[in-house]
């Protein structure tokens, strides 16, 4: 049963090592879309973080005697796939910063829900190094889209709403 939980642990580790490849990728190519300074600022920051991110999930399957291997995070790609589909719908400028907004608290939320399960898991079986570094990971991804509600309160949703007030003006004229 425990080498079996064990498994499981280190089956969820190669799935989020995968994860936050894939959302790294993705948020390197993003950050170039975006035109809020905030917004920019919060995707550079959080590119750094998704780094450091990476060498922990590498570093908590080590303690497992464990490597990322080849497994491919499904549910990411879909995620990815359908921010980078929707972001093709818009040309820059506020309403775009909308739509990376929402990719991208998809992408948090799910790396939340990720960490959660795993960093429990792992505490369960007292693997209590794993659980510290992947704890560590899951307070950063929530501060992150924490930081994502607040760029978008003070700019983003602003922007947008003020963008879709002069389009409105302008059919009228
Ligand atoms: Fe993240």
């Amino acid at each position: 049963m425990q080498a079996e939980l064990q498994e499981l642990l280190v089956e969820q580790l190669k799935d989020a090592y995968s994860a936050e490849k894939q959302a790294l990728r993705c948020m390197q190519r993003t950050v170039t879309k975006a035109t809020s300074p905030k917004l920019k600022d919060a995707i550079e920051a959080h590119i750094e973080e998704t780094m450091g991110q990476i060498e922990r999930v590498e570093e908590a399957l080590g303690t497992l005697e464990a490597k990322p291997g080849r497994k491919v995070c499904l549910a990411m790609r879909g995620l990815v796939e359908e921010a980078v589909e929707e972001m093709g719908d818009h040309k820059k400028g506020p309403v775009l910063d909308l739509v990376i907004v929402a990719g991208m608290q998809r992408i948090e939320h799910y790396e939340i829900a990720a960490y959660g399960t795993s960093a429990a898991l792992a505490k369960a079986l007292g693997s209590s190094k794993a659980a510290k570094l992947l704890e560590t990971t899951l307070a950063e991804e929530k501060a992150a889209d924490g930081k994502l509600t607040e760029v978008t309160q003070a700019e983003v949703m602003p922007s947008a709403l003020a963008e879709g007030k002069d389009q409105r003006s302008a059919m009228r004229r």
